[in-house]
């Protein structure tokens, strides 16, 4: 026999047994087991589909082409079309507390404290501040102050910040920034997150460093997608972009030989891919071309796109589509200086024509191959 809780949301599998004894007939139940929300349900993060549910699909969806390119570069793509922050709060943050306390992520106020008067970094959606986790030092990433925003805008941020929660709680990887647990006190989500002591890819790539530097980040970049994109269901990142890495440079090995190592830190527009189709955010300037036409599905291939930027970028110190059109059929490879020896992966996974990129695991081997060739 199957019980239903929380709204459908979990089950528990229990027996139901009936003994005779010499006084009457004894009903009993025993063997109950829990099912927690699978990585499937993840769409159903909170039961209500037209309150948060439909949020995470709307929060993210973009407009069209033209649209997105009057966005500023480097500033995340999402769109407007989703529930006052009101709904989230009232409804939504009650129902994800409850999923925090069974899935063993959910922060105490007493565990974790702010200090709202250091700030580490600043995007679109997120501010990071500096804060302690049972007293030890990690950042803390909440939904920017909407203070001087429409209420609109004020939705969009919070969507952003409850869905990196929402796609957070399922990953584990050594590039992936670690993830703590979420704090939900007084309406307010706050991620608690590694603070991450490095530089922003950014800014990283200018420094000067042996090329098997450059060579390395790449390939942690490629391991980090390659994950993603072998969950079940697979997860797209949605914005792969220099200022959504940090670099740390670390002891590695013996010999104490300094290495760089790659954390990817914001799944803000990140999708888990369903059997409900769902479009893609992004970036300017590193956002797949086919993602400019209206209503095209999120796909893994269009984070190979953004990779190949990243790749470009990495390789070369230069965004390869600062000033070009990325709209379908007016592509062109970018000018810059790829080496023949990393050209062709860097190239194939910014092919145009998605369905030709290779995957992320035969971009990593690819890429991999092309370290063993000489320049
Ligand atoms: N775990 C961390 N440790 C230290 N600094 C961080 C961490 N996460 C983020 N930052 C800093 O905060 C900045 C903003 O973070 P993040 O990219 O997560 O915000 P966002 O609003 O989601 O960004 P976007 O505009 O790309 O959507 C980063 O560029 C980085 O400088
Ligand atoms: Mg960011």
């Amino acid at each position: 026999m199957t019980l239903l809780q929380n709204e459908g949301r979990q089950t528990l599998d229990a027996q139901l047994f009936i003994v005779r004894t010499h006084q009457g007939f004894i009903l009993g139940i025993a063997g109950i087991k829990e099912q927690l929300p699978a990585m499937s349900d993840m769409h159903g993060f909170v039961p209500q589909a037209q309150c948060l549910g439909q949020a995470f699909a709307d929060a993210q969806s973009v407009g069209d082409g033209s649209q997105s390119l009057a966005e500023p570069a480097e500033t995340s793509v999402a769109s407007s079309s989703i529930p006052t922050a009101q709904v989230f709060k009232e409804v939504d943050i009650r129902k994800i507390h409850e999923i925090g306390r069974h899935e063993h992520w959910l922060v105490h106020t007493s565990e974790v404290s702010i200090d709202f008067t250091t700030v580490l970094g600043e995007g679109g959606f997120g501010i990071l501040h500096s804060g302690s986790f049972c007293g030890s030092p990690v950042a803390v990433k909440v939904a920017k102050d909407a203070v001087s925003h429409t209420s609109t805008e004020i939705d969009a941020k919070l969507a952003s910040v409850v869905n990196e929660l929402r796609i957070f709680r399922f990953l584990r990887h050594p590039n992936i920034v670690l993830f703590h647990g979420a704090s939900l006190a007084n309406g307010r989500v706050a991620l608690v997150l590694e603070n991450v002591k490095g530089q922003l890819l950014t800014h990283f790539v200018f420094q000067d460093m042996p090329m098997w530097w450059r060579e390395s980040i790449i390939l942690e970049l490629l391991s980090v997608i390659w994950y993603m994109h072998s969950q079940d269901p697979p997860v797209v990142h949605g914005d792969i972009k220099s200022s959504n890495m940090m670099v740390e440079v670390r002891v590695a090995g013996v010999g104490n030989v300094l290495k760089p190592h790659l954390k990817v830190i914001d799944f803000g527009l990140s999708r888990v891919l369903g059997s409900q189709p769902q479009t893609l955010g992004g970036s300017r300037g590193w956002r797949a071309p086919e993602l400019h036409q209206q209503g095209i599905m999120a796909t893994t291939s269009a984070d190979m796109f953004s990779a190949g930027c990243a790749m470009f970028f990495i390789l070369t110190k230069q965004m390869p589509f600062l000033e070009t059109n990325l709209n379908v059929g007016q592509w062109t490879w970018p000018p810059g200086r790829v080496s023949t020896r990393h050209g062709p992966v860097c190239k194939q996974c910014m092919c145009p024509v998605a369905e030709m990129r290779p995957s992320a695991v035969q971009a990593h081997a690819l890429f991999n191959q092309c370290l063993m060739t000489s320049e």
